[in-house]
């Protein structure tokens, strides 16, 4: 197909970014908003969008007045009569987007494919709810969509054959890589993403390390371009909420329930970004407290303890704190276990650990160059119990036959800026490694969901370091 009017249904961050994307890739495109008011909203998201590309000189005047003059903005559906595609991004329910989908089928040409851009709910169901059920798909973009490279192509078991690789074709057309899967709840990314965020939030419920922390933890130890609570705020946390519940109805799985701390900030207002507030932008916190330590001892961590020395700091007998590396025991009041990830030192704090040794080891770490984030000394602390956990997941969905492992780590790359693929971060960090790692997530919880996926058991009891691709 052509695909040279494409209508876009709901304007407002994801319709519009999406409205965008096509009018950028020269198709002319009809946005619909259902009233005045949310119309001015699309539409200032449209301009915001392309004068920040202006402002930094990667579109000129004429270019960007060339790419607004390509959208059509309107309250009226019979627009999309004559659309090639029509793409809805209207709120996450399925009574809203059927009621659509109905309407969108009575006005549009037979040839018109309908899209949804649904991140959880079942394309299969809105098919169904049509009369051309073999002509819809779903078509999923990431945010912010002028800049996120994937578009997950959907496909269900009654869509025509050769209809999903023309979609593939149009994403490719507008600069995006496709990833085609089955109707399966989250897809892809949001399969694997939201349930890694929703740990976050569940560690940071659990008191095991502070919002800031978690996020530091997350970008500076594994080198993610957002950390989760500041990714959850950009998603929104309704829509966070609303994913884990469709994940959980279709998987029932411990891994999948949604952070009752999460369900708190929804039912507060507290959306992220959409609402001014979510995780961030809060009232600032207080002055963090400050500690004198003025001796130390460190023991196992050489680079650490050169840092120091050279800083000034004495190896004493009689320390204000002492700080062990990974395995040693904490021993007494003032020892601090300190795991090194990079910039970031985790620093695990027993029952044991006195507060003022946990904020003279915070003040040390940073003198020495790290970024420290102090948490409970649980398995995994933050960055292992976060990402091993993750990995895991990935191999399950891989193991299930549900995607291929290039094409999981394609998605992961290019709809969430990762530096590296799960199963690419998997084989850096080790397979061993991780195995162990949720081995010891798995005995210290207790959850299904966090013993070792059987195909990571298998590959480093055969002694491989890879996984097998074709
Ligand atoms: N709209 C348009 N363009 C934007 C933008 C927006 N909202 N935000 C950033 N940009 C552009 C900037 O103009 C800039 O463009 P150039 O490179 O052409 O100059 C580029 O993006 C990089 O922006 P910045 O340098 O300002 O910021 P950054 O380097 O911190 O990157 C980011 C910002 C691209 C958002 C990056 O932090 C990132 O990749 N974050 C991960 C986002 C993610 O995971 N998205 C998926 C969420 S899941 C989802 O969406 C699916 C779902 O169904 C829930």
């Amino acid at each position: 197909m052509a695909f040279e009017l494409v209508g876009v249904v709901g304007l407002g961050t994801m319709g519009a970014g999406i409205a965008e994307v096509f009018a950028r890739a020269g198709i002319r495109v009809t946005g619909v908003e259902a009233d005045e008011q949310a119309l001015a909203r699309g539409r200032d998201h449209l301009d915001r969008s392309t004068g920040r590309a202006l402002q930094k000189g990667k579109l000129t005047p004429a270019e960007r007045a060339e790419i607004l003059g390509r959208v059509t903005l309107t309250t009226s559906r019979a627009g999309l009569r004559d659309a090639d595609l029509v793409i809805e991004a209207v709120p996450e329910r399925m009574d809203v987007k059927v009621a659509l989908f109905t309407e969108l089928d009575g006005l549009c040409k037979p040839s018109t494919v309908l899209a949804t851009n649904t991140s959880s709910l079942s394309v299969t169901a809105l098919a169904a709810a049509t009369a051309r059920p073999d002509r819809v798909v779903g078509m999923h973009f990431f945010n912010p969509a002028p800049v996120m490279g994937l578009v997950e192509v959907v496909g269900t078991v009654v869509t025509a054959p050769g209809l999903v690789s023309e979609i593939a074709d149009l994403a490719v057309r507008l600069g995006k890589t496709p990833v085609t899967v089955g109707d399966r709840a989250g897809f892809v990314v949001n399969r694997l993403l939201l349930p890694y965020l929703n740990h976050a939030v569940t560690l940071l419920d659990q008191g095991v390390a502070g919002r800031d922390d978690i996020d530091n933890a997350m970008k500076l130890g594994v080198g993610l371009p957002m950390g989760p609570f500041e990714l959850l705020d950009l998603i929104g946390l309704d829509t966070a909420c609303e994913i884990m519940g469709v994940l959980f109805e279709e998987s029932r799985s411990d891994r999948h329930v949604p952070s009752p701390l999460l369900r708190s900030y929804v039912d507060a207002g507290l959306l992220g970004r959409k609402s001014g507030r979510g995780f961030h932008g809060g009232p600032a916190d207080g002055q963090p407290e400050k500690a004198a330590a003025r001796t130390v001892r460190v023991v196992g961590l050489p680079e650490l303890a050169d840092r120091l020395a050279a800083a000034g700091f004495k190896d004493s007998d009689d320390p204000d704190v002492i700080l062990v590396a990974g395995g040693a025991d904490p021993g007494s009041p003032k020892t601090v276990r300190v795991q090194l990830t990079g910039q970031v030192a985790q620093l695990a704090t027993s029952v044991l650990t006195a507060q003022e040794a946990v904020l003279g080891a915070r003040d040390l770490l940073k003198i020495a160059g790290y970024t420290p984030v102090p948490c409970r000394d649980r398995a995994g602390l933050v960055i292992d119990a976060l990402l091993f956990a993750h990995l895991n997941d990935a191999v399950g969905m891989y193991e299930s036959g549900y995607a291929a492992i290039g094409d999981i780590d394609a998605a992961m790359r290019l709809g969430c800026g990762y530096p590296a693929g799960p199963f690419e971060l998997l084989e850096s960090a080790g397979l061993a490694t991780v195995r162990d790692g949720l081995r010891a997530l798995y005995a210290e919880r207790r959850s299904p969901s966090l013993a070792p996926a059987p195909l990571l058991d298998h590959l480093v009891t055969a002694g491989l370091t890879r996984f097998p691709r074709p």
